[in-house]
């Protein structure tokens, strides 16, 4: 006999079993054992031994003994049936409740009989089935793995337990997937095995986040049973991604003067971490494009805020900084095209030009040149120029954008002498813009107009007896050019009137033109001065035109009426004889005057001044013959004496009176009786055939010699080439015969007899000539230097009176 002791037998329940078995061991009432093994697990009543059989039992002892079993404590797994002896199921079995992982199991009871009391001791092992599965103490397990974790690191896993045993235990784990982990088992020192995780593959957020893995525990039980536990492991974000551009360059297109607040493009860069390492700011980089751009740091807009301009920048390249908060950072490229506008008028340079030009230049002559520039691109920078109309310039295109204005016509400073040439030049741009510069030009003064007077020849009267200095009038020559060309200065024309140098009569003042009298005119000498005036510019060569001057002296009444017939010598007498038997009309004489003055001053008129018998005579008013008005008769005296008023027209009226002595007769002797007291004139009319032919003769002589003084004295003054003036006292005076003169000749017969009465006057009357004033008489000018100049000649002068000899 032998005792087996379950561990729990000896454990538990030791004391108490213990005594137990002591206290059957000394009554010595063990009579055998027997031992059996069952399955865990069997159904209730299953039948587990037949005891009877096995301990040799009687079924009756069995019942008379009142067989028990005896468990030693109250669990009764297994009952006894007494009447088969056979051992049944009384109570389900586990194994594992009951044993835990001791093996082998046995549930050890006694069974007792009575009468005599006597103990059987019965072992029955139960064995382990597979009916459990390993456990997992929970089902899932979770992790925070940051995506950084390195290769090999290691994380422990919770254990799965099964608590069957043997080969129905814990055999082995599975993971899946495993693209990253694999299992690693180890026992530890108290030899359980532990699982643990090792990272084989490392992880990436970015990838996966979230991984999911599955670990399966398994037994070696057939069929065979397993555990799983879910394992949730969660990537952490580690600042492993840089923020990446979604474009490498971005192209924008912008108009230059585009609003600050236009939007160029849009930047968008991506970065796969998680959060603030994820969260991406945009800043531009290029040195200096932040005072012309500005982005928006969080949605990356590119904006503009300064003003572009195209003729500054054409391009930009800016380069944007995407960066994330852990420090990664990606660049990005935005290209910026700018569009030219038309925004740039035409620049118009003058790089050099002429202030003036002188009026004979060349046609082609360059006046300026100008460079022209427009800062805007393609058709917005194309220019062209052009000048206002209707002047005679035109401009060139020398090269691109240089243009020279030149002349292409004549010019005349006279029809225009400043221009303004506005030159405007205008570029191909829509719209388009223009620029417009003036250029100035004087047109300078060329000696191309000579003077000219206002009329081709002047006309002017002057009244003879003028004062010397006189002001005659002036002329006037105008030049059309400027200044010194234009400073005109009159000068008289050489020329002679009458053989004396023109300069003797007239001067004319250089500057003003006025024309004086430099000596007293006569007119009964000379009637008109004509002469060339010179008009003369001061520019050089200087130019000149010349007019004709005439002046016309005009008659004063400075010459009483001369007495031609009758004639008065001191002591003789003249008388007319009428014949008392005269009818009446009869022609007694005629009176004849002359008056050297012209027109009206020549007018002569006639009258009686007194008469002895008032009615018998009268005087023809127009022609002088004194007729008788009534017969005679006894009562008029013999001698009558008729005083005649020759008075001529002028105003003042001039006169003369002549005394005419008329005999009344029959016969000739009662005239010579009558005349007795006449004696001596009656000797005069004897000698005045003789003095008649005399003084004929002698005036042919004296009109010979000064013919021949004439001539010399022109021949004397050419060689003296007029040093000096001298009046000429032999030129001839020569009566003047007005027209009424011929009129007044009604009778024929006396003409021839006046005619030598004009000879003999002019040789007898000296008197009467001393009334006129000859040209010799006059006051002409000397220059000291003996050069007759006319316009000086009245400042200087050496006043010459010529002696009163010198007149014939
Ligand atoms: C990970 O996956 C599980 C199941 O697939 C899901 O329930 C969980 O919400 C996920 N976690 C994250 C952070 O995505
Ligand atoms: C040119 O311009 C000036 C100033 O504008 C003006 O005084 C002058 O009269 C102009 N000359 C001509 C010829 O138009
Ligand atoms: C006056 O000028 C004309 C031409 O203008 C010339 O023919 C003439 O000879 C000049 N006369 C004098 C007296 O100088």
């Amino acid at each position: 006999m032998f005792y087996v002791f379950t561990k729990k037998m000896l454990g538990k329940n030791r004391t108490r079993q213990v005594l137990l078995f002591l206290w059957i061991l000394s009554l010595g009432l063990v009579r055998g054992q027997v031992s059996y093994s069952i399955p865990e697990e069997m159904p209730k009543g299953s039948f587990v031994g037949n005891i009877a059989q096995d301990l040799g039992l009687d079924l009756k002892r069995l019942n008379t003994g009142k067989a028990r079993i005896y468990t030693g404590d109250d669990t009764e797994h297994i009952s006894l049936n007494k009447d088969r002896g056979v051992l049944s199921i009384k109570e389900r079995i586990d194994r594992e409740a009951l044993c835990e992982q001791t093996t082998p199991c046995a549930l050890h009871f006694q069974i007792m009989l009575e009468n005599p009391l006597e103990f059987y001791t019965v072992t029955v092992e139960v064995t382990d089935i597979n009916d459990n599965p390993p456990v997992f103490r929970q089902s899932e397990m979770k992790f925070e793995i940051n995506e950084l974790a390195q290769t090999g690191s290691r994380f422990v896993l919770e254990r799965a337990n099964d608590e069957d045993v043997g080969v129905n235990g814990l055999q082995s784990y599975t993971l899946n997937p495993t693209d990253h982990f694999v299992l690693q088992l180890y026992s530890d020192p108290e030899g359980n095995k532990n699982v643990e995780m090792v990272l084989q593959k490392s992880l990436d957020r970015e990838i996966n986040d979230n991984l999911s893995l599955m670990l399966t525990a398994l037994d070696g039980g057939e069929p065979q049973m397993s555990g799983t536990m879910q394992i949730q492991i969660t990537v952490l974000d580690a600042n492993d991604n840089a923020p990446v551009c979604s474009q490498s360059v971005y192209k924008a297109v912008v108009s230059e003067n585009s609003p600050p607040g236009t939007i160029l493009t849009t930047v968008s860069a991506s970065d796969a971490d998680q959060g603030l390492h994820g969260m991406v700011s945009y800043s531009i980089s290029t040195k200096g494009a932040n005072s012309m751009f500005d982005i928006d740091s969080r949605e990356g807009v590119v904006k503009l805020i300064g003003s572009i301009d195209y003729e500054k920048q054409k391009y930009y390249q800016l380069n944007i900084q995407a960066r994330d908060h852990g420090g990664h950072a990606d660049v990005c490229k935005v290209m910026i095209s700018v569009n030219d506008i038309n925004d740039n008028k035409p620049v118009i340079n003058i790089m050099s030009k002429s202030k003036e030009i002188s009026e004979d230049s060349e046609k082609e002559t360059a006046v300026a040149i100008l460079s022209v520039q427009d800062p805007d691109s393609g058709e917005n920078g194309k220019v062209q120029c052009f000048i206002n109309d209707n002047i005679p310039f035109s401009l060139k295109s020398t090269s691109s954008n240089f243009f020279s204005l030149v002349t292409d016509n004549e010019l005349d400073r006279e029809r225009q002498k400043d221009y303004n040439i506005t030159v405007t030049c205008t570029d191909e741009g829509v719209p388009s813009l223009s620029n417009s510069v003036t250029l100035s030009l004087h047109i300078s003064d060329v000696n191309d107009n000579a003077p000219v007077f206002e009329k081709g020849s002047y006309e002017a009267s002057i009244l003879e007896n003028n004062s010397p200095g006189l002001s005659i009038f002036a002329i006037r020559a105008q030049d059309a050019d400027w200044n010194q060309n234009a400073r005109i200065s009159y000068m008289l024309e050489e020329s002679t009137i009458n053989g004396v140098s023109v300069s003797a009569y007239v001067s004319v003042n250089a500057d003003n033109g006025v024309i004086n009298a430099l000596r007293s005119f006569d007119y009964e000498q000379i009637k008109d001065v004509q002469f060339y005036v010179k008009a003369q510019d001061g520019g050089s060569p200087p130019r000149s035109s010349n007019a004709s001057v005439r002046i016309i002296i005009q008659d004063q009444n400075d010459n009483a009426p001369q007495m031609l017939y009758p004639v008065h010598t001191g002591s003789s007498l003249v008388a007319e004889m009428v014949p008392r038997s005269a009818d009446v009309g009869y022609l007694v004489t005629k009176v004849v005057a002359v008056d050297v003055d012209s027109g009206q001053n020549a007018w002569l008129s006639y009258k009686l001044q007194k008469t002895t018998e008032r009615a018998l005579f009268e005087v023809g008013a127009q022609n002088g013959e004194i007729r008788t008005i009534r017969q005679i008769n006894d009562k008029d005296a013999v001698k009558q004496k008729i005083s005649v008023v020759v008075e001529d027209n002028g105003q003042p009226p001039r006169s003369a009176t002549v005394n005419v002595n008329v005999i009344v007769a029959d016969s000739f002797p009662d005239v010579l009786s009558e005349f007795s007291d006449f004696t001596h004139d009656k000797e005069y009319n004897d000698n005045l055939t003789f003095y008649l032919v005399l003084a004929l003769a002698v005036v042919s002589f004296l009109f010979i010699v000064s013919i021949i003084a004439i001539f010399s004295v022109k021949c004397y003054r050419w060689r003296r080439e007029r040093m000096c003036y001298k009046s000429n006292g032999h030129l001839p005076v020569i009566p003047y015969y007005p027209p009424l003169y011929a009129d007044a000749g009604g009778t024929g017969t006396l003409q021839h007899v006046y005619n030598y009465e004009v000879c003999r006057t002019t040789d007898s009357r000296k008197s009467d000539l001393k009334n006129m004033r000859p040209c010799s008489q006059s006051i002409i000018s000397l220059n000291t230097t003996g050069t007759l100049t006319l316009p000086h000649a009245h400042r200087e002068k050496l006043i010459i009176e010529d002696s009163d000899d010198q007149v014939s």
